[in-house]
């Protein structure tokens, strides 16, 4: 679930695994280790807590070319010294590091026990090195090969032996790794972040694939051990994208890169003349797609707030009746799948384990699949039949933001795509476009007046309870402002469709309660204003998220955010600005670790 960082080469390894270990601790961490490799022996170091625990105690002393460093992110056992990896045999000739979980590890541990092994650890990954080492033969490739035949569940996993230094051993099912190809060296990482300072040529591995590595060559198999033959491929990301550079946190940073990130995601994508959208992804599919009877969009988290504006895209683009699912419910609860339906995935990492496995059901039973994916090259993008890249950049920040937006702006695109090809005339899919293509200045507008959504963080981020209201396209982004404040501030919030609030929650509103409502021109505007009455009757402190020009509302709120005027399926794109803006600073007041929330990983790799 957490990070994976190689190196062979010529090089020093150590400040290599060092430097790819900072760059994957966004991804969320308990502990962290190493293991260099040479003539000698395998030398592990391993400790829990931060990295910086692990650079006090590693012996930097003794010169190495090779090495395999990990991040951990305890599902069997707790976050002890002991439990982080690498893990070892008894004899300390093998480590390795691993990613995900072993499902058959009590049985495993059963049969080694039996042979005499004697086990340190909790985890489920010493029974992997246990394994390895019992069935080394001289050849470790042949050794991971065999047992990796015996393993069941999820796994990236490296592993070094002393007796065949210079070498590393790498295979994947479900939790991805990439190889780094540089001069004379190369890389293995689970995520291009750790590498992209060294190198930009990767190959990725494929689920079911294994890789022997070493300073010269790179050698790819099957678990079956059938030669595998793959190109080269170049990462889009640059350095820059994953440095913090003078902004304080990465979500700062996400949150006010979205005008160019969302420039990014549109560039190409739409022909203002024509009204039309082109998108690459989906030229194979169009035909399938466009007989769709029915669609579901599935997702996880920020991602499923997306898919939930997307079902709202879709049906009114392009009049097809859609349905969202959060995919862990999705994944098990045997779903109606006829012919005709299409199954979308959304989601940033492109790897959180509940989307993918809703993906692998809705290609079981023979859907279309679809990819609405940010990380190029990552599971998702892989095993879906077609898809669309959102190229917002790589998303650092625990709290996702420019992700939601792009996301949101790949739905809007498909919808007015398959809209086109259905019910949608030119001239409304032109002036969708023009609108559309207006986003990204009336994000930086929005942006300029980020002190209003500092005042309002100030003066309401010592209250325990929030509400978010929203009606209509606002719905979902009222959920992603509650999931935004809980996830960064720990303050308790709650999204609700707006007319909801009186069958309950109502009850909850008590003097000086933040309520935030999404209050934008449109079709739902009086009704919204009810609801504000509403609060305002019960002594609730209403902030309003307005639509410029609206007077009348600061006669009714305590505070009014303004956002430029667009068309109403476009509002989310807006909206969601000022609500990330009133989370960041409510968190930053709180004194909250912005970027590495507590309890929280970026990607949820794990059920
Ligand atoms: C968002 O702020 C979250 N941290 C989380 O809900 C996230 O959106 C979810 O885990 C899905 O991730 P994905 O987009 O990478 O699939
Ligand atoms: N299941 C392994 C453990 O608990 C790996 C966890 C991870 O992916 O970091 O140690």
């Amino acid at each position: 679930m957490c990070g994976i960082i190689g190196y062979v080469g010529k090089r020093q390894a150590l400040p290599i695994l060092i430097e790819g270990l900072r760059r994957l601790e966004y991804r969320g961490y308990d502990s962290a280790g190493i293991a260099l490799s040479d003539e000698q022996g395998v030398s592990v170091t391993k400790s829990a807590g931060r990295l910086s625990a692990l650079e006090q105690i590693v012996d930097a002393s003794q010169p190495h070319t090779s090495g395999i460093g990990h991040t951990r992110w305890a599902t069997h056992g707790a976050p002890n010294d002991v439990n982080a990896h690498p893990h070892q045999d008894g004899a300390g000739r093998f480590a390795v590091i691993h990613n995900g979980i072993i499902e058959n590890d009590r049985a495993l541990r059963v049969y080694l026990q039996r042979k005499g092994v004697e086990f340190t650890s909790e985890t489920d990954t010493e029974v992997l090195a246990q394994l390895i080492a019992q069935l080394y033969n001289g050849d470790l490739e042949d050794a991971v090969r065999q047992a990796l035949h015996e393993v069941s569940g999820t796994y990236g996993m490296a592993v070094v032996c002393a007796d065949e230094p210079g070498v590393i051993v790498a295979a994947r099912k479900g939790s991805p790794l990439i190889i780094g190809v540089g001069q004379g060296e190369h890389l293995l990482a689970s995520d291009a972040a750790a590498i992209l300072a060294h190198t930009t040529q990767v190959v990725y591995l494929g689920d079911g694939e294994m890789a022997r590595i070493t300073a010269d060559e790179v050698r790819l198999t099957t678990l079956d051990a059938m030669p595998v033959a793959k190109d080269v491929e170049e990462i889009e990301w640059s350095l820059d994208q994953i440095e913090l550079g003078w902004h304080e946190h990465f979500m700062l940073k996400e949150i006010v890169e979205q005008p160019s990130s969302l420039k990014n995601c549109l560039r190409g994508r739409i022909n203002l003349e024509e009204g039309a959208v082109r998108l690459g992804g989906l030229v194979d599919c169009t035909r399938e797609l466009t007989r769709a009877k029915r669609i579901i969009i599935v997702g996880c988290g920020t991602a499923w707030h997306a898919a939930l504006v997307g079902e709202y895209l879709f049906e009114e683009l392009a009049r097809i009746p859609t349905e969202t699912e959060y995919a862990s419910e999705f994944r098990y609860r045997n779903p109606v799948l006829d012919d005709g339906t299409v199954v979308i995935s959304v989601s940033q990492s492109g790897e959180t384990a509940d989307t993918i496995a809703a993906l692998t059901e809705a290609k079981q039973r023979g859907a279309l699949t679809l990819g609405v994916v940010n990380v190029v090259g990552s599971t998702m993008a892989r095993e879906t039949d077609a898809g669309v890249y959102l190229h917002v950049g790589p998303e650092i920040g625990v709290a996702s933001t420019k992700a939601f937006t792009g996301q949101v702006t790949v739905l809007a695109l498909m919808a007015c795509y398959l809209g086109r090809r259905k019910h949608l005339s030119s001239t409304a899919a032109a002036q969708f476009n023009a609108a559309l293509a207006a986003v990204p200045d009336h994000v930086e507008k929005i942006l300029t007046a980020a002190d209003e959504c500092k005042a309002v963080a100030q003066k309401y981020s010592d209250r325990d309870n929030w509400l978010y209201l929203g009606r209509g396209y606002n719905y979902p982004v009222a959920l992603e402002g509650a999931l935004k404040l809980k996830e960064i501030s720990y303050i308790h919030a709650e999204g609700l469709p707006a007319a909801e609030m009186k069958h309950g929650p109502i009850a909850l509103i008590t003097d000086g309660m933040p309520v935030v409502v999404i209050a934008t021109a449109g079709s739902q505007y009086e009704k919204i204003i009810n609801n504000i009455q509403e609060v305002r009757t019960r002594g609730g402190s209403v902030i309003a998220i307005a639509t410029e020009g609206d007077r009348e509302i600061s006669q009714l709120a305590e505070h009014v955010i303004y956002v430029p005027d667009t068309l109403e399926p476009l509002q989310p794109l807006l909206t969601a600005i000022p609500l990330q803006l009133i989370a960041y600073h409510a968190a930053v007041i709180r004194g909250c670790n912005v970027d590495k929330p507590r309890n929280l990983a970026k990607s949820v790799t794990v059920e």
